[in-house]
């Protein structure tokens, strides 16, 4: 039988004429496209050799005639490989062009893990973002701030970015990150200082990492270490037990261990530790383990009012996440944050819970006087004050957000020198007034004459702002989605994860496949 199927083919592939020229460019564009997708999609680049067999058998059955040009298509791991790396490498590319027109960029960086990735979100002169991965770079061992400045200067030269056009400069918050000395913000000011560079670089440390947040600057982290222990307790016993199989699917492979506790600041995993305290001790008796910290009413207490604090993190960080935001949007949602932490923290003075649901709960459950409603009230104040300090650059611009909010409402007089005159001329124009209130304060900075240029610049300046680390984030997320990455180099790693967050690039296929065939003839 098989020898009958192969005599059929060599007699098929005997009668197929060669492939045309354009045949060819169309075969290597596929593979292009193929290699695209497999890297978007964090698969490993093996696959394509499957995706080629299941492609043979579709081209069998639905058109025969095109075996010969389909076997053409080269999906080997090597050719997979190869392809992204040039895709990789022509987004780079578009990304250096584009960034020649940039009148100002901002930079967000995070080292929270052992891959450094630096993105910038850059505004040309028409005011059109691209937000991009800008390097990324695997860490070994301690990184200090001037490992961090290192990179992320090579990173702007690379690119031949302008210094004096960076305006913000977001980070993750670690020491390392915002000493003001030595670390990254320092010396990034440093830098801008010996290049003259005349703006200011507004910094601020995203929220995202609220394990730092709820552990160092609330004095919680016994909570976090108590519960991470439990919970790895469960995990190595506890697998098959019933109750906690969705539980820890939700935890999903995540291995918790006591200096890592980001998987904690998910707040719905801690919810679920709080849903489940009763379960969680007598599993843990049940295996002979001390339980007084867990049952201790005090503990519970925190633990309740952890669970109640994240979820309105985590509420605030989604609205921070919102990738059509601009910094005045997010702005406003950090000063409303400051307003609730204020008014939660009179409710709690008071005895008020309705905004926090799992405290309420305990304090049904225990006396009032063992409910430390005036602990936590001050914890809330503590984490007020941090706040201010987060964004004590944002308070400080804070006239210069609200200008472009609404500069039909600004006043002239309080607003920057440079800016006076054409804010007045803007204010008396009945027709850019009219275009402000049909296309709303996101999109009118676009339509700013260009008789305007300092409001232009000072928009384009506010644009480049980042929400947020959210997209480093995302990188670390596909990074552990692309599981099987312990088999790659370094640059096809890189490749990969430059290929798959991609947002206002996307690689010129055509060009690399027409360029490909004019290099090897064939491929
Ligand atoms: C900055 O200004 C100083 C003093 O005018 C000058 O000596 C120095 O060369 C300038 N640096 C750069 C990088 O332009
Ligand atoms: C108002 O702005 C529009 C749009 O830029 C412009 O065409 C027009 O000349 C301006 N009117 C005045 C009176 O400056």
């Amino acid at each position: 039988m098989d020898s009958w199927e192969e005599a059929c083919r060599s007699v098929d592939i005997k009668d197929e004429p060669e492939i045309t020229k354009a045949q060819r460019e169309a075969v290597v564009k596929a593979s292009f496209m193929v290699a695209a997708a497999l890297a978007k999609s964090g698969r490993p680049l093996t696959d394509g050799e499957f995706v080629k067999s299941c492609m043979m058998k579709v081209c069998d059955v639905v058109c025969p005639d095109k075996r010969q040009v389909f076997l053409n298509v080269n999906l080997s791991r090597d050719t997979v490989a190869g392809r992204v790396c040039d895709l990789a490498t022509n987004l780079q590319q578009q990304l250096v062009r584009k960034g020649r027109d940039f009148i100002a960029y901002s930079l967000a960086v995070d080292a929270s893990t052992a891959l450094m990735s630096v993105f910038i979100r850059g505004v040309d002169s028409s005011l059109c973002v691209t937000e991009e991965l800008l390097g990324l770079r695997s860490m070994h061992g301690t990184t200090t701030g001037k490992d961090l400045f290192e990179e992320v200067s090579r990173c702007v030269n690379d690119m031949r970015l302008p210094w004096d056009k960076l305006v913000g400069l977001t980070t993750d918050g670690a020491p390392e990150m915002c000493g003001e000395k030595s670390g990254l913000v320092g010396r990034m000011r440093e830098k801008m200082r010996e290049d003259n560079c005349t703006g200011e670089l507004t910094t601020y440390h995203c929220i995202i990492h609220q394990e730092a947040l709820c552990g160092k600057a609330l004095n919680m982290e016994h909570v976090m270490s108590t519960l991470t222990r439990a919970v790895n307790f469960i995990r190595a016993t506890g697998l098959n037990h019933h109750q906690f199989k969705s539980f820890l699917e939700e935890l999903g492979s995540d291995l918790p261990d006591h200096t890592q506790v980001r998987w904690l600041s998910q707040g719905k995993v801690l919810k679920r530790c709080f849903e489940l305290r009763e379960e969680i001790c007598r599993f843990m008796e049940s295996k002979g383990e001390d339980t007084t910290e867990l049952r201790d009413k005090e503990f519970l207490c925190e633990v309740a009012f952890l669970c109640d604090l994240t979820s309105h993190l985590n509420a605030l960080n989604l609205q921070l996440q919102d990738r059509g935001s601009v910094v005045t949007d997010m702005y406003a949602a950090v000063r409303a944050f400051k307003v609730k932490l204020r008014l939660w923290e009179t409710q709690m003075l008071q005895g008020k819970l309705s905004h926090f649901p799992c405290c309420q709960t305990m304090k049904e459950q225990v006396s009032t006087a063992v409910f430390p409603s005036a602990r936590f009230a001050e914890k809330l104040s503590i984490l007020g004050g941090d706040f201010t300090h987060r964004f004590a650059d944002f308070e400080a611009q804070k006239s210069r957000f609200e200008l472009l909010r609404n500069p039909f409402a600004a006043d002239v007089e309080s607003a920057p020198t440079n800016i006076q005159m054409e804010l007045i001329d803007l204010q008396c124009n009945d027709s850019l007034k009219a275009k402000y209130v049909s296309v709303g304060a996101a999109q009118f900075p676009r339509f700013i004459p260009d008789t305007m240029p300092q409001l232009r610049s000072q928009a384009a300046q506010m644009l480049s702002m980042f929400g947020s680390t959210h997209l480093c984030e995302q990188l670390f997320s596909m990074m552990k989605k692309t599981s099987h990455r312990t088999r790659l180099t370094d640059e096809l790693l890189h490749s990969i994860l430059r290929i798959s967050s991609a947002r206002s690039l996307t690689p010129n296929i055509d060009e690399l496949a027409s360029m490909r065939c004019q290099v090897s003839g064939s491929d």
